[in-house]
């Protein structure tokens, strides 16, 4: 894999926050551990914290370590490359520290380096910090011809179409599309990133990948976690917000997708983005929200909050392909496991003339479950004679798992780094994406206004969520 030769400043806005101590440090030293940042690289982490460069060192040094151990002259020199810069965001002279510090990074080096700005923010900031950066000049690229700049941007975008459309005229007032990446991680995941693979570059799945032979897919995002930690932005967002808006549906247009023109980054977005477009309006019967009991209790929620912490659609494509095959699409905080997943249902392809006796016909025919996590896996069911005198069948698996390979464990905030770096913007969201998910969803928010809140059980199993809701409707 070639890492990129041009020097590059990684500015991390928000650098003491979660995201930043929980995945983007690891990612970043990650990548320096397999020599895939580029050779010369510096990084500034600017936050309001009064902290010393050797306090911002040493709070890094914890956040790498909580991961995994790494050899002394890594980490060593891995720290060595960084410099806080501390500020309030709504002060001018924030940035201009910033800048200042570009400036003699590049001096330093002797040439123009790239400049790739992260907002590891809240939403509430972005429309502030990126205003500051236009007015202090850190968008620009100090020469046209060599280094760029780039703007790494956290979901949620936006709240729904109006304020996602408000966010990106801002940015594109600052920054050409090409220097924009909004990240969806659903996107940089490995066994994500292999449906396209799975999917056009198998002869034996591929002519079955359609209404005739499927029967419906199921697309879970199950956490046991709840929003203890995160209660003011949850209140703010929701699981359809959180996680139905952007990974959900991220999971869903890889599945159904056309094949891509080209594995060019525009055509596969324009392929997503035909999957967002043909979405089917729900009706209130397709959806179902649900609120694990203890929410109300979260320190940043309203004692009367009406916010789902989980969710259950049934989503439909208009397309040729997809016609009336449902999806099912289900996440949910505070469940009994933690399991992301999507499943492929086939037809019973020969009613009445199966094999299989008469206390096996209900069962599922053959099904392909791609797990994501906690396993990352691929597995298909099917039936087979069991060896023996007697006709007894029985379901095996066949399955393929990323752990049994010697394969290198690549986190998704590595993956979006490096691409990032390496200008590579498949795995990133377009504006039309942003818009057209938003669309769906907010129609969905529409619909489930009028439909009940459920409460259940902290630990509930997602299928007792369903019986229960679908029971209290009746
Ligand atoms: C984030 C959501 O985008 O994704 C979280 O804000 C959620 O609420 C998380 O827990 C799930 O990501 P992962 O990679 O841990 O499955």
């Amino acid at each position: 894999m070639k890492r990129c030769g041009i020097p590059t400043i990684f500015a991390i806005f928000g650098v003491t926050g979660d995201l930043a101590q929980n995945k983007i440090f690891p990612a970043l030293i990650d990548l320096y551990e397999k020599d895939l940042l580029p050779e010369k690289f510096s990084i500034i982490g600017i936050a309001r914290r009064d902290l010393s460069n050797k306090d911002f060192r040493d709070f890094v040094r914890k956040a790498v370590l909580k991961k995994k151990n790494y050899e002394r002259s890594i980490l060593d020199s891995f720290l060595d490359s960084l410099e806080y810069s501390q500020g309030e965001f709504n002060q001018k002279e924030t940035y201009q520290k910033s800048r200042r510090i570009f400036e003699n990074i590049d001096k330093k080096w002797g040439q123009c380096s790239n400049k790739l700005l992260y907002l590891s923010v809240p939403p509430s900031l972005y429309e502030l910090i990126l205003k500051q950066i236009a007015e202090s000049g850190l968008s620009k690229s100090c020469d046209e011809e060599h280094g760029w700049t780039r703007i790494l941007i956290e979901k949620p975008f936006g709240k729904d179409v109006h304020t996602a459309q408000k966010l990106d005229e801002l940015l594109g007032i600052l920054f050409k599309e090409e220097q924009i990446y909004r990240i969806d991680h659903y996107l940089a995941k490995q066994t994500l990133q292999n449906i396209m693979v799975f999917r056009f570059s198998n002869t034996i799945f591929e002519p079955l990948w359609n209404r005739k032979h499927i029967k419906s897919v199921d697309i879970n995002l199950f956490e046991n976690s709840t929003a203890e930690k995160r209660g003011a932005f949850y209140e703010e967002n929701g699981a359809l917000r959180d996680v139905g808006q952007n990974h959900i549906l991220q999971m869903l247009a890889l599945v159904a997708m056309e094949q891509p023109k080209s594995l060019h980054f525009s055509d596969v977005r324009a392929a997503r983005e035909n999957v967002f477009a043909k979405l089917a309006k729900s009706s209130k019967k397709e959806v179902l929200r649900a609120q694990y009991k203890g929410y109300l209790d979260t320190a940043g929620v309203a004692k009367n909050s009406k916010i789902e912490t989980f969710f259950s659609l049934v989503s439909y494509i208009n397309s040729k392909r997809w016609r009336e095959v449902p999806f099912y699409l289900t996440s949910g905080k505070a469940l009994k496991e933690s399991k992301v997943e999507i499943i492929i249902h086939f037809k019973d392809e020969t009613p009445g003339y199966s094999f299989l006796p008469e206390q096996h016909k209900e069962q599922e025919r053959n099904k392909i479950t791609i797990s994501i996590q906690p396993q990352e896996k691929i597995s298909i069911l099917f039936w087979v004679k069991i060896p023996g005198f007697e006709d007894v069948v029985g379901q095996k698996e066949l399955s393929f798992s990323y752990h049994d390979e010697q394969t290198e464990n690549i986190d998704a905030y590595e993956k979006v780094l490096f691409d990032c770096v390496s200008g590579d913007q498949t795995s990133f969201v377009s504006t039309k994406e942003v818009l057209y998910t938003w669309e769906y969803i907010m129609g969905i928010k529409d619909v489930i206004k009028k439909t009940p809140l459920h409460t259940y059980e902290t630990g509930s199993e997602t299928e007792d969520i369903k019986k229960l809701a679908n029971k209290n409707r009746e």
